[in-house]
Parts: C-alpha cells; structure tokens; sequence
C-alpha cells in the first residue's frame, strides 16, 4: 500500500461541488436487484474511483450516468440535469461531455492509430483534415505515446498502448468527465503504473472530473481524491484515500485488505 503521508497530502484537497449526482437510485434486471436507494456524488475536476466486487453494479453506474441503462427509480445529475429524463439528442450531447472509456479499450481494429483517435472528430466537429491531424498528435503527446505510432494497426500494440490510444481518443473530444471502467484490467505492473500516471496528468493538466472504476487497491489509493465503496446495493463508505485507510469500519478494513467476495 502507499505510504500514509503520501495519502495524507492528497486528501488535502478541498472538496469541489458534484458534477454528478445520482439520487436515491434503485436499478434491477427482472428480480435481480443490482441498486437500492442509491446516493453519489462525484465532486468536479477531481478523481472518485469507485471499489466492489465483481458483478456488484459498477459497470451498470457508469452506463446510467451517460444514458445507456435507465434507472427504474431515482435521478441522475450531471451539472444539473437529468440524465433520465433526456432525449436520444441531448443524450448524443451527454456523451460528447461524458466520455466512458470502456472496458478492454475497444478500438476499431480495421483502423490506424490516428484514424482511431480522430474518430469523433471526424464524426462531431467541422476540424479541417490539418486541425484534426495535430490535435490526433498532440492527444497521443498527452498520453505518452510518439506519433512513430500514427500509422500502426491495433493489433501491432501492446495492451497497456491500445488502452492508451483508446484515451487519446476520448480527450480529443475535450470532455469535461472521463468514466475509466477497470482501465488497468489485464496489464502488468508498470503499465498499471503507467495508467495511473495518465490519470493523475489528465485530472491535473485538463482539470478533468475522472470516476474510476478499479480492483487494484494501490491504484485507488494513489489517484483518488475520493475512494466510494459498493456493497450491498449502494455505497456505505465514501472518503478520502486516507479515510479509507484509517477506517475502523469491518466492511471498509475488508475491502482495504482485499477480502471482499465477488457479487452472487
Ligand atoms: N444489460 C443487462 N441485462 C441484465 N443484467 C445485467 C445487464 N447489465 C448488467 N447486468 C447484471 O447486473 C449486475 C452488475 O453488473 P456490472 O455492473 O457489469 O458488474 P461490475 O461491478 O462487475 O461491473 C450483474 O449481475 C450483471 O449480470
Ligand atoms: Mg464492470
């Protein structure tokens, strides 16, 4: 785990208004109950990661948040309206300002490189072919990758590079949230170092508002401003990395040291 005082500074963060705000949600599939009166903020131009089991709802949170999945109860806020009640229109809008960066990275694999990073562009914005061009590098420059790179297929990357470029691409649409869903699944240490690290610049140069979703305790700890935990239908424990760290709670000192059982 980290070092406590390198927690500590973190915390220090003064809290920021919610950008998103998700309000006494219920969600369930048939009589599966995924959901139950369901509170969480997610502060802006700061990093929430959200922990829990696998198969607990996180995936399902995220999908809400941007439209895919309806709640069955409850409102959902994203800097004041409601995502629930939106049309197809307003919500192609929320997706422009929302990016959900999916898991296992999804890139077009027919595609190059910058033909996969400027995707969006060419499909939502009047950029000239030059314009689009240097903002593809400047995107692959943000994510540490050389633009050596702009003309390789996917399948000639590494896994820690295709999650990478599937990030340039959803910053190249500016977006005000990035929703990271288990971005560190499936690679080695030094590239979940590496993931981490795009994060914290994110956040730090665009000011981003990032909700993460992760197993990996280490990473929560080091890009968190805030650690909320999923358990029995919603989240018991929101808190700072040093909160979490400290707490006396049996639930929240299970989760810290990695006992929690994976969802029925
Ligand atoms: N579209 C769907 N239809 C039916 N069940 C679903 C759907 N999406 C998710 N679920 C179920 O909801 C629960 C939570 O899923 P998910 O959010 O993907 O979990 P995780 O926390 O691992 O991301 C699981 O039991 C899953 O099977
Ligand atoms: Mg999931």
């Amino acid at each position: 785990m980290t070092a406590p005082g390198r927690i500590a500074d973190r915390s220090a963060r003064p809290a920021a208004e919610p950008i998103i705000r998700m309000i006494g949600v219920d969600k369930a599939f048939g009589d599966h109950v995924v959901y139950r009166d369901m509170y969480l903020d997610v502060p802006k131009g700061q990093t929430t990661t959200i922990i829990g089991p696998s198969g607990g709802g996180k995936s399902v949170c995220m999908k809400m948040i941007i439209g895919l999945l309806r709640p069955d109860r409850g409102r959902i806020l994203v800097d004041g309206a409601d995502v629930t009640e939106m049309g197809e229109e307003e919500l192609r809008a929320l997706r422009r300002r929302v990016a959900y960066v999916f898991q296992g990275g999804a890139l077009f694999d027919s595609m190059t490189v910058a033909d996969n990073v400027a995707y969006g562009l060419r499909e939502h914005t009047d950029l000239s072919e030059e314009e689009i061009d240097a903002k593809v590098r400047a995107c692959l420059d943000m994510v540490g990758l050389s633009d050596d790179l702009l003309d390789e297929m996917p399948s000639s990357l590494s896994g820690g590079m295709k999650k990478r470029v599937a990030l340039a691409r959803s910053i190249a649409m500016e977006p005000d949230v990035i929703l990271y869903d288990e971005p560190t699944t499936g690679l080695d240490p030094k590239n979940i170092a590496v993931i981490g690290d795009m994060i914290l610049k994110l956040q730090s140069e665009l000011g981003v508002t990032s909700l993460v979703v992760t197993h990996d305790m280490p990473m929560a700890f080091r890009v968190s401003d805030h650690i909320a935990m999923l358990s029995d239908h919603k989240f018991p424990f929101v808190g700072t990395p040093y909160e979490m760290a400290t707490s006396e709670v049996d639930l929240v000192r299970d989760f810290v040291h990695g006992r929690i059982a994976d969802a029925p």
